[in-house]
């Protein structure tokens, strides 16, 4: 029977279909994976669910005693009201208190009754952990465990888990599971999401796959479900890395050093310091990745490199030249150039039309053949340098930000999330393009919280964690991803 049902859900962000008329139960008792790559659509679906997004058709269902109501949640409250919790891949805990006070304000209880559900959850689920101590001395992997027993004390029906366990060592993943189905054996419901398929083989009873916001298949343990068939449901063609890494022993160390920070200190939008002492080098020719779990530090780290935000400790060295207190615009001059995560905010001036914009930034003249090769190679469509770029869809728009790069030439980029926007196609382009300015010499900081598209195209990969800069690597070795994951969870 189902608990839930999302029926014709479709969702656009601007010119982007994150969902389209998706139709899916969520039965009682059962564990049923959210699969797809990035861009998919899964945690807009998990949104939607949790009340973050109001659906723009379609909607949801809840069966209560067998009977349907449609129910519109238009915040997390109304969702978790119905019973409906979620955790994600971030902690969204209070830092400065203790876990069990934590779940003492979610539950919206007394202290002294919270305690009592507390205890009782450990006991259900058999978690040891310490839930005294104050949620900044945690580890990630304690962090997410206190997320649990937190969802868990509130009782909830539906537990929609995004992307919660995919950072957590393997061993403890296991025992996170085990939590799962234990509460899908008294009755409860668990949408799990994630993009790994032999997760989700070895904990969901069924798997429903998204691609490009479209429910493409919907499988059932034990039906000859396979990582194969679950694979090509998720990837219209399967995705192989861009082109090998050069970052071979011989190459690495021998090029020479195009930008340094050192010891930098960015504050966030509250004042607290989300970028706190953070060193890096990027040499000329190579593309250097910082990963980490999202809000780590990354956005104001890209942003105090870029001059859109003041550095308040530390110093940025370009080219041998100090340039922690010039501006934005001064920093473009001397050769640093920045692609922001979402090209509509600061990647491009809309008001201009396709041309004009990529040669915003250029020195010399630029003529309309070499315009009209670059956004063929780039399969820009509609392929009209005339257009205003308000009138490009998001993947194009980031498109048109990256060819000026290969345009003005710089001597560095600094690189957020650049696929984040686009579909699997884009964002293989986008890579190899990354790649190129590299092999033409350009320093390329990209700065991610995609592991997966770091592995495809880093050279060498630095973990960033609470602002710092915590483990770096070289990508030759075939089993770093393991050793990468831990390092952004260490600290996290
Ligand atoms: N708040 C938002 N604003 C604009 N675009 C968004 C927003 N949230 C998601 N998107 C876009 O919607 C698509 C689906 O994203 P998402 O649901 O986060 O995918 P997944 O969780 O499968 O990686 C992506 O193209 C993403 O860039
Ligand atoms: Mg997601």
């Amino acid at each position: 029977m189902p608990f839930l049902s999302i029926v014709n859900v479709s969702k656009r962000f601007g010119d982007i279909v994150a969902l389209e008329d998706v139709t899916l139960d969520i039965n009682e008792g059962e564990i049923i994976g959210l699969l797809g790559e990035n861009g998919s659509g899964k945690s807009t679906l998990a949104k939607i669910i949790y009340g973050v997004y109001v659906p723009d058709k379609g909607h949801v269902t809840l069966y209560k005693d067998g009977i349907p109501q449609h129910v519109f949640f238009t915040s997390p409250r109304d969702a978790i009201k119905h019973g409906i919790v979620m955790i994600s891949q971030r902690p969204q805990l209070v830092e400065e208190i203790s876990a069990v006070d934590n779940i003492t304000l979610f539950l919206g209880v007394s202290p002294h009754i919270a305690r009592k559900i507390v205890e009782s959850t450990l006991n259900r689920f058999n978690i040891e952990l310490n839930l005294e101590k104050t949620v900044n001395t945690l580890s990630y992997t304690e962090k997410q465990f206190v997320e649990l027993v937190k969802a868990l004390s509130y009782k909830p029906k539906l537990l929609i888990v995004d992307e919660a366990t995919t950072y957590l060592p393997k061993d403890v993943r296991v025992r996170f599971y085990e939590v799962l189905k234990m509460f899908t054996s008294l009755g409860g419901s668990v949408l799990f999401v994630t993009h790994k398929i032999p997760e989700a083989l070895v904990v969901c009873d069924r798997i429903a796959v998204l691609r490009k916001g479209k429910l493409v298949g919907l499988f059932s343990k034990g039906e000859g479900v396979s990582i194969d068939v679950v694979r090509k449901a998720m990837f219209s063609e399967i995705s192989r890395r861009v082109q090998p890494s050069k970052a071979v022993e011989g190459f690495y160390g021998k090029s020479s050093e195009i930008l340094r920070f050192e010891d930098l200190v960015v504050l966030d939008d509250y004042g607290r310091k989300a970028v706190d002492g953070a060193s890096l080098s990027v040499s000329k020719g190579l593309i250097v990745a910082v990963i980490g779990i999202a809000g780590n530090g990354q956005r104001e780290l890209c942003e105090g490199l870029a001059g859109l935000r003041k550095a308040v400790g530390g110093k940025i060295i370009l080219d041998n030249e100090d340039i922690t207190f010039l501006g934005a615009a001064e920093r473009i001059s001397k050769g640093l150039h920045y692609i922001p995560e979402d090209p509509f905010r600061d990647g491009v001036v809309l008001d201009l039309t396709i041309a004009e914009n990529l040669r915003l930034f250029h020195k010399g003249r630029i003529s309309g053949e070499i315009i009209a090769k670059v956004l063929e190679d780039l399969k820009v469509y509609p392929l009209n340098p005339e257009l205003k770029v308000y009138k490009l869809s998001g993947g194009n728009v980031q498109k048109i930000s990256i060819a000026r790069l290969r345009l003005s030439k710089p001597k560095c980029t600094v690189v957020y999330n650049p696929t984040r926007m686009l579909d699997e196609t884009s964002s293989n382009l986008v890579k190899s393009m990354l790649r190129d300015l590299a092999s033409n010499n350009v320093g390329v900081l990209l700065v991610s919280e995609d592991i997966d598209e770091v592995l495809d195209v880093a050279d060498e990969i630095a973990v960033i964690s609470r602002g710092k800069i915590v483990k770096s690597f070289i990508a030759t070795e075939p089993s770093i991803r393991e050793e990468i994951e831990k390092a952004m969870t260490l600290y996290a």
